[in-house]
């Protein structure tokens, strides 16, 4: 049996990206139903900006037992290790996952060993993504005891690592250097893609992009309008905070601003609110960032179809 299926219980070894507020209980629900792992991102669910950890706790208890009433098949949360958490945020979603009775925790971030420790003795399933991957880290999250490793390359939507690896070799260098199972992030957005990565040693594969452009997905049909729109040559990667996070962009108004003022030496430039660039569907008023192979997403699928499509080559 595949081992990330073994792992996480599941039937395909297809891992949904956890993509903030265009994560809902209706798609992750979706993807767990459909064989894979839906997993919440942060505000999932939420349909106003609320401030304050409180509040985001609430709201994700909420997130959570709706996908519950959704699906009775294994999900997991988004968390992010200490150091890029100084106001405890992740700390409240762990506690909240283990009242609730989520235990799979998605990590994005820094590889925090004795975090990753702690999360294993409190019987948690640990998916590991460095966000700038290394095989240091990879190794340091093993020796740690997570359970799977995610290996992103820039090819990937959202925030991309700073190093310029692609998802093919990161995924190769990773599956090589540990004993557990890597998935490949960055671009899977076909079967073609799947295979691509199993070939070169992924065991499943971490899926942002293709569900994006999902019937359950609940960014705005704008939205997704517009990233059907984009031609493969129109993508913009602009350097933001401290040269650590990129972003690849729609050419809108952020994106334009953001690449010009990267030319003249601000590495800071802003990308307006997720929540209205991706989820109310103004791309003008933020960023609009996907992989920069979303040009080969042919059609807007249920998510059904988008696992066993992606899942398929590793159950051969
Ligand atoms: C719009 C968007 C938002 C994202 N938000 C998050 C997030 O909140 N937390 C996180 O850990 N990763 C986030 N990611 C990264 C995804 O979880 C996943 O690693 C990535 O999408 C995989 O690459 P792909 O989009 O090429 O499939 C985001 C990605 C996208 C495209």
């Amino acid at each position: 049996m595949n081992r990330v299926c073994e792992i996480l219980n599941i039937r395909y070894p297809v891992i949904q990206g956890p993509m903030a507020w265009i994560t809902s209980s209706e798609l992750v629900a979706a993807v767990s139903n459909a064989g894979g792992l839906g997993v919440l991102g942060t505000s999932a669910d939420s349909t106003e900006i609320v401030r304050g950890i409180p509040e985001s706790v609430e709201e994700m208890r909420k997130a959570i037992r709706n996908t519950k009433k959704l699906t009775d098949k294994p999900f997991g949360i988004n968390v992010f290790p200490e150091a890029g958490d100084p106001y405890g945020f992740s700390k409240a979603m762990v506690a909240l996952a283990k009242e609730e009775g989520v235990n799979i925790l998605v990590v994005a971030g820094n590889i925090s060993p004795d975090e990753i420790r702690q999360w294993k003795q409190d019987g948690f399933i640990v998916i590991m993504r460095e966000a700038n991957p290394t095989i240091r880290g990879a190794q340091l999250a093993e020796a740690a005891g997570a359970d799977i490793i995610v290996a992103t390359g820039c090819d990937e939507g959202g925030c991309m690592p700073s190093l310029s690896t692609g998802t093919t070799a990161i995924t190769a260098l990773l599956s090589d250097a540990v004993h557990i199972p890597v998935l490949a992030a960055g671009g899977i957005v076909n079967e073609k893609l799947a295979r691509a990565a199993r070939i070169v040693g992924a065991e499943g594969v971490f899926v942002g992009t293709r569900f994006i452009l999902s019937k359950e997905c609940r960014a705005a049909d704008a939205t997704k309008k517009d990233i059907m729109d984009t031609h493969p040559d129109d993508f913009l990667v602009f350097t933001q905070s401290n040269g650590y996070s990129k972003w690849r962009t729609t050419p809108h108004k952020y994106g334009k601003e953001g690449v010009e003022a990267n030319r003249n030496g601000d590495m800071n430039p802003p990308s307006g609110s997720f929540y209205y660039g991706m989820l109310k569907g103004d791309p003008d008023a933020g960023v609009n960032t996907v992989s920069n192979l979303s040009g080969l997403i042919k059609s807007i699928d249920s998510c059904a179809q988008i696992v066993k499509e992606l899942g398929v080559p590793f159950a051969e």
